[in-house]
């Protein structure tokens, strides 16, 4: 058993595809353990994406992930990282295979509706920093 922090993002909030993500995760067989939502501060966003400040993309990021409300929540289940990585399907939505989230859904790799954590690692940081 695993447990691993996905986010849908200000698009998917905006998009109404809160239900229908939650939804599908669920039928996969996973458990929905924690949930809120909010709208993060350009602090807060800054500081879960620091891992990225170095990049060219880092200000579109904050700036995007700022712009309005999201919903982080905490995904539990049998290697739930990687699969709920592949259920998201790859960050760039036009590499994504069919029938993933990203591929049904997101119009960009800025854009792309919903975040999972990449590793155990970073699940152990990501779930804490919106759940305590
Ligand atoms: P996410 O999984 O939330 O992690 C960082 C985000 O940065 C990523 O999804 C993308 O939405 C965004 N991003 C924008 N450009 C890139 C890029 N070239 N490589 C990776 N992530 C990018």
């Amino acid at each position: 058993m695993e447990e691993t922090l996905s986010i849908i993002k200000p698009d998917g909030v905006n998009k109404k595809l809160i239900g229908t993500i939650l939804k599908k995760f669920e039928d996969n067989g996973f458990e929905i353990i924690n949930i809120k939502r909010l709208t993060l501060t350009n602090e807060q966003a800054g500081e879960f994406y620091s891992i990225h400040k170095e990049r060219p993309f880092f200000k579109e990021l904050v700036s995007f992930m700022t712009s309005g409300p999201c919903v982080p929540f905490v995904i539990k289940g049998e290697n739930a990282i990687l699969r709920v990585r592949e259920i998201m399907g790859a960050t760039d939505p036009s590499e994504a295979a069919e029938g993933t989230i990203r591929a049904d859904y997101a119009d960009s790799i800025d854009k792309n509706i919903i975040h999972g954590s990449d590793s155990k690692e970073s699940a152990e940081i990501e779930i804490p920093f919106f759940f305590g």
